[in-house]
């Protein structure tokens, strides 16, 4: 395989996670990071040891890149990946691809015309415990499954939101605990469950100077029949981890901050049958969790841009959770179902 050239846009929390994946896989090495200042690039220099820019475009133009990862704020995706697109160059986005279905298919249409490749971060889709959940669905040891949840009843004070100019904000992130934290296991959610035919929806600002939402309630009917349940929040003090639960006529699984906590299957072993996952919960802590798995997705994501072949979460993929999300806050809007 050959050596993957990759940038990073955006030199905030989350590059990190890619600086240090990028280090760890022999076929990708970094080249170039961009920050959103002169000041910043000047400081990403010395934090990330290559050579730093404060324009894409700049970057592009100077530096031999073969794939740019993409780590602005969820509404600052589609401009860096409409440049990197133009230019030729594969693209690894952070979740959520973009903010609402109109940005996120321009990324996907961009992506298209121009013949490169678009992969989104949905790392949690990589961990042990998750892969023996989904398998026990689709080789039927659960039987017909009848409902599925996401619980994600987290926990972000104040400041989380103050020290940040677009968390929480409906430009810069979309809305907020839905699209940004619940987002995760709502993806996983809609992987085990397929689509969603009607969802009825609350959402409201109830304890943080926000604008989006700190605690969302949903019910959903999925395309297979089965129903099924969302809640997430950023106000539950002091945050729990996530969880998954699928209910099927022989069984049930239930994650817990990524971890299976209950494997009940009629006939058989009482058992989780997986090394547990290094996954880590961030359900009061955004940066408790561990680069492991972006290492992973990101390996598996060169790996199928190697072999021609389109990553597992692509954009088609990745547009998913967010079409969902638009439903949901449009239900909540209208105050009827979608
Ligand atoms: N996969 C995960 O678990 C995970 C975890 C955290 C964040 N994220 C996602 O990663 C993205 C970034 O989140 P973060 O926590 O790192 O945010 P952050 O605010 O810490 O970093 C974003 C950075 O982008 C920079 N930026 C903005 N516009 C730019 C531009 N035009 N050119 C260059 N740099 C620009 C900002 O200056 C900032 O440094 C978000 O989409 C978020 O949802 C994913």
């Amino acid at each position: 395989m050959k050596t993957y050239r990759m940038a990073i846009v955006g030199t905030g929390s989350i590059s990190h996670h890619f600086a240090k994946s990028i280090h760890d896989l022999e076929n990708a090495t970094l080249v170039a990071v961009c920050s959103s200042t002169a000041e910043r690039a000047q400081q990403a220099v010395a934090a990330f040891g290559v050579a730093a820019f404060h324009s894409v475009e700049k970057m592009l133009a100077e530096k031999d890149i073969d794939v740019v990862c993409i780590c602005t704020h969820s509404g600052n995706h589609l401009h860096p990946a409409m440049e990197a697109a133009k230019a030729g160059k594969h693209i690894i986005s952070e979740k959520p691809m973009e903010i609402n279905m109109i940005r996120a298919q321009e990324m996907i249409d961009v992506c298209e015309e121009n013949g490169v490749t678009l992969a989104c971060i949905f790392q949690n889709r990589y961990a042990s415990d998750y892969l023996a959940l989904k398998k026990a669905v689709r080789t039927g040891r659960l039987g017909k499954i009848l409902v599925g949840n996401a619980y994600i009843k987290w926990y972000r004070d104040d400041a989380y939101y103050a020290n940040s100019d677009w968390r929480g904000t409906l430009a810069g992130d979309g809305g907020a605990a839905l699209i940004n934290q619940g987002i995760h296991t709502i993806d996983l959610l809609l992987d085990i469950m397929g689509g969603v035919e009607e969802v009825y929806a609350k959402t409201r600002t109830m304890t943080h100077d926000i604008e989006g939402e700190d605690v969302a309630l949903a019910m959903l009917t999925f395309d297979n029949g089965a129903l099924g349940a969302i809640q997430a929040s950023t106000s539950m003090w002091p945050g729990y981890p996530e969880r998954l639960e699928i209910y099927g006529e022989k069984g049930s699984i239930i994650l817990e901050g990524g971890k299976i906590t209950a494997w009940n299957i009629q006939g058989e072993e009482k058992k989780a049958e997986v090394e547990h996952s290094t996954v880590a919960t961030g359900s009061s802590d955004p940066m408790a969790i561990s680069y492991h798995l972006h290492r992973t997705q990101i390996k598996n994501i060169l790996e199928a841009i190697d072999a021609g072949k389109s990553p597992e979460v692509d954009g088609e993929e990745a547009l998913k959770s967010i079409r969902l999300l638009e439903r949901i806050y449009q239900s909540s809007r209208e105050g009827h179902s979608v």
